[in-house]
């Protein structure tokens, strides 16, 4: 068996981990850690999420993040910022803040859809076609996320055949990636392995992405299991903050502290200076008031203090 020699990361935390924080956070604070992030070596960051502030209030400031980010002489022309946009609403006020790449999201599971985007499979494929229709015309790059991969909230166990359903429907729209996202952590390797199976016979495997919340400690894991079958890109969030707040119980996604650890356990490069990710790492859990979540975090900052 033979494991890619490279993978690369997409960094949620800005968008994924923080959206979950119920005090809102300083909008230079979130510009901060995304810089800090793109100098740790993160060419994939997605910012921020141009959603409903009735129903995401943490992100309601997305323009203004994503502005400034953009605008940053801190950051690299080389790393991109995706932004999630659930419609063309999203889709045109994120154009404005010039986004040149987005993010839509569906989900494996009806009822997940329904909490999440207030609209069922279908209508959000429709939503989704529509958005992607008008980002293909700029030329601005569409990924894709389809939820609830392996499980549902709200509905249980979801059969692989139907996440692999909505992937191909996301790949027939235009979208370069789409991201695998096991919403509440219930993945197995041995689940996760069955899903991507599913996938890799209408998806190619070069396109898939790995989206593993951390809620049962199976994250790291997952990764290993799909990086056995040659998945090369996985999402993942600094200090393994965050969560859905439509997926009850749902805790952040794998920390991308742990990720690096792993991968450079592993020899496999990934370009992220692991010193500059833990101090990004301290300076938002800092400023939310705890310690990181990442075990591998917690474990170089410890020795570190012991030295
Ligand atoms: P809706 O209420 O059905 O929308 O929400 P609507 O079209 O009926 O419009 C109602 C109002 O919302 C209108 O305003 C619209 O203009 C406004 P009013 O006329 O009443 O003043 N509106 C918007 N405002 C700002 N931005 C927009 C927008 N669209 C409509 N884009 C909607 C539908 C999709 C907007 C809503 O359900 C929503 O924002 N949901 C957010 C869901 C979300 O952000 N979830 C978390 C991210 S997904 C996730 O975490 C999973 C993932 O990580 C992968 C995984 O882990 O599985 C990606
Ligand atoms: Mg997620």
């Amino acid at each position: 068996m033979t494991l890619p020699q490279r993978v690369k990361l997409v960094e949620v935390g800005p968008r994924d981990g923080l959206q979950n924080e119920k005090a809102i956070v300083p909008t230079a604070i979130k510009i901060e850690l995304i810089e800090r992030l793109a100098a740790a070596g993160l060419s994939a960051i997605e910012a921020t999420s141009f959603v409903s502030p009735q129903w995401v209030p943490q992100m309601a400031d997305h323009a203004e993040v994503l502005r400034a980010v953009l605008a940053s002489p801190r950051s690299r022309p080389e790393v991109s910022y995706p932004v999630l946009t659930p419609n063309l609403k999203g889709f045109d006020a994120a154009l404005e803040a010039g986004a040149l790449e987005v993010a839509i999201f569906a989900s494996a599971s009806e009822s997940f859809s329904r909490k999440n985007i207030n609209c069922s499979i279908t209508e959000s494929l429709k939503r989704f076609a529509a958005v992607s229709d008008a980002a293909s015309a700029l030329e601005i790059k569409v990924r894709g996320y389809v939820s609830c991969v392996v499980a549902c909230p709200y509905e249980g166990a979801v059969d692989p055949a139907k996440s692999a359903w909505v992937a191909q429907r996301l790949l027939e729209m235009g979208c370069y990636e789409i991201s695998l996202g096991d919403t509440i952590g219930a993945g197995t390797p041995a689940s996760i392995q069955r899903l991507i199976e599913a996938c890799v016979a209408v998806v190619p495997i070069e396109k898939l992405a790995g989206h593993y919340h951390d809620t049962y400690g199976m994250a790291i894991a997952n990764i290993y299991a799909s990086l056995e079958l040659g998945m090369a890109v996985f999402d993942s969030s600094i200090a393994g903050l965050g969560g859905c707040p439509y997926a009850v119980g749902a805790s952040g996604n794998v920390a991308s502290e742990d990720v690096v650890y792993l991968l450079q356990g592993l020899g496999i490069e990934c370009g992220v200076d692991m010193e500059s990710l833990l101090a990004a790492g301290q300076f938002i859990s800092r400023h939310l008031g705890r310690e990181p979540a990442s075990r591998a975090a917690r474990a170089l900052l410890a020795r570190r203090g012991a030295e």
